[in-house]
């Protein structure tokens, strides 16, 4: 066992930092055991061991950072430390040259290229279609029925991205096929995370057969639609037309689209999970939550049935980003929910150019690991961090919390784009859904409270199952 070592060092931001090894490191394998079996743990007991922390994964030397500065200094000193390192680069060939996955030097460009898709002037497009499926997804529920959770979420919030960055129409086999092979997409891509090596993905099992074949169906219904985009079928400001005004070749498109697509599904759905379960927990929160979307939002919103006030074609109009903005407790839920399970919990960069980081000289090559669950789950940063507490984000109090320590959507030039876009489908579910429904914990020999946190690619909640009652 690697005992820590604690040494204070002048850094390449102007204070002072602690760097040390962290304890536990087995005989060849390093922290790798600790990492891939309990990983929330290991994280949580990172930062008390030193600012900068040294782990070993097999023979690689990876550093994790602990502190917001050290976290704000990696995400926006480019020219020392970009995309790379271990998880990153088992999803490089998957990813293409997307958004997420491109050295800085390309980044730059198609940035520019395809923020217009995420300017609030796009969201007067986007809110109609949010609040159709969100609408739609609530009002095909039972009363005392007991759903699975999180195939919901992943269905409604796949079926919103398919539609507001294609423009396919509600009844479009595109959001259809997307929505219903999503799953086994987003599990496949988590496997292959972990997987210790790509041999083992290419074994004939039933799940990477499932996982070959929503590749397939996702590849071919983005061709296809980036196909009949050129022919000029549909969709006028979507991200497809703009990439095609863009001069993007078809491989560029494909691959945009399915970042999105990898980017902006699993993040959301499992987001949305972990809120409707905390507000499970809390009936007087989730009471309140319901109130106050009954005040705001219209009433045919959360009274419509499928086929009646939300026919093919007719889309709720009248809500406005400024009501979403209105919709504070819900939004709070969901800055909490994304405080306590940050979907994107674990990612990594790479050093490119020596550097000194927190004192330490980092070679190119050496991986620097960064996790907002960490950064959420320090007690001097969110005092009683492991209570769900939506408090915290009242104005007096959301203003005491310390700088940068609030990192969801990370920071820098590759901060996510969908950031608002995410917020915005996020809060209108969870307003529309919990005033129609109180979802409540079934009973069952497994206590609510433990729903166990699976985290993969992104923070599952799993098994995440709640019965529906219908509010009067
Ligand atoms: C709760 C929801 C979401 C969370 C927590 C989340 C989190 C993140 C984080 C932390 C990053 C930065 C990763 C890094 O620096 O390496 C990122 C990047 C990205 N996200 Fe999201 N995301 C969410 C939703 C979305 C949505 C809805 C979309 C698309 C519609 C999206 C598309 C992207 C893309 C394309 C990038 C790469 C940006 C770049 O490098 O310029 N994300 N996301």
């Amino acid at each position: 066992m690697t005992a820590p070592t604690a040494s204070t060092t002048a850094t390449t931001t102007t204070t002072t930092h602690r760097t040390a090894r962290a304890a536990g490191a087995l005989p060849l394998v390093g922290h790798v055991p600790a990492l891939f079996r309990h990983p929330l743990p290991f994280l949580r007991s990172l930062a008390d061991q030193g600012d900068l922390v040294e782990l070993r994964l097999g023979p690689q030397r990876a550093m994790m950072v602990c502190t917001p500065d050290l976290f704000h200094h990696v995400l926006t000193d480019t020219r020392h430390f970009d995309k790379g390192g271990p998880l990153f680069d088992k999803l490089r060939w998957f990813l293409g040259d997307g958004l997420g996955s491109t050295p800085h030097d390309v980044h730059r460009r198609q940035r520019r290229q395809l923020q217009p898709a995420f300017r609030p002037e796009a969201f007067t497009r986007y809110l109609p279609v949010m609040l159709e499926e969100v609408t739609a997804t609530a009002a095909g529920w039972a009363d005392g029925r007991v759903i699975a959770v999180e195939d919901h979420a992943y269905r409604l919030i796949a079926r919103i991205i398919t539609r507001t960055m294609f423009s396919a129409d509600r009844s479009s086999t595109a959001v259809a096929r997307i929505a219903a092979v999503y799953p086994d997409f987003h599990h496949g891509i988590g496997r292959q995370m972990r997987s210790p090596s790509r041999l083992f993905d290419r074994l004939p099992t039933r799940a990477n057969r499932r996982f070959r074949q929503a590749c397939r169906t996702v590849n071919e219904v983005v061709d296809g639609a980036i196909e009949g985009r050129r022919r000029g079928d549909g969709g006028d400001h979507d991200l497809l037309t703009l990439m095609v005004g863009e001069g993007l070749t078809d491989r560029e498109m494909r691959d945009q689209i399915v970042t999105m697509l990898t980017g902006g599904i699993g993040t959301s759905a499992s987001a949305l999970g972990w809120a409707l379960h905390f507000l499970s927990l809390d009936e007087e929160l989730a009471d309140a939550v319901a109130r106050e979307a009954r005040a705001i939002l219209p009433a045919r919103l959360r009274q419509a049935v499928p086929g009646s006030a939300t026919p093919a074609g007719a889309i709720p109009a009248g809500v406005t980003l400024a009501d979403v903005t209105r919709l504070d407790l819900a939004r709070r839920v969901v800055a909490e929910t994304l405080r306590f399970y940050p979907s994107a919990w674990f990612y990594s960069r790479t050093v490119t150019e020596p550097v000194e980081l927190a004192g330490e000289h980092l070679r190119p090559g050496t991986a620097v690991l960064l996790s907002p669950y960490l950064l959420h789950h320090r007690p001097d940063l969110y005092p009683d961090p492991e209570r769900f507490d939506v408090d915290r984000w009242s104005p007096a109090r959301a203003a005491e919390l310390p700088r940068r320590a609030y990192v969801p959507f990370g920071t820098g030039s590759r901060k996510c784009i969908g950031d608002v876009y995410s917020l915005t489908e996020l809060t209108l579910a969870v307003a529309v859904i919990t005033s129609r429904w109180r979802l409540e914990p079934p009973p069952g020999p497994l206590p609510a409270h433990l729903v166990e946190p699976r985290p993969w690619t992104v923070i599952h909640p799993a098994p995440l199952r709640l019965r529906l009652r219908s509010r009067p």
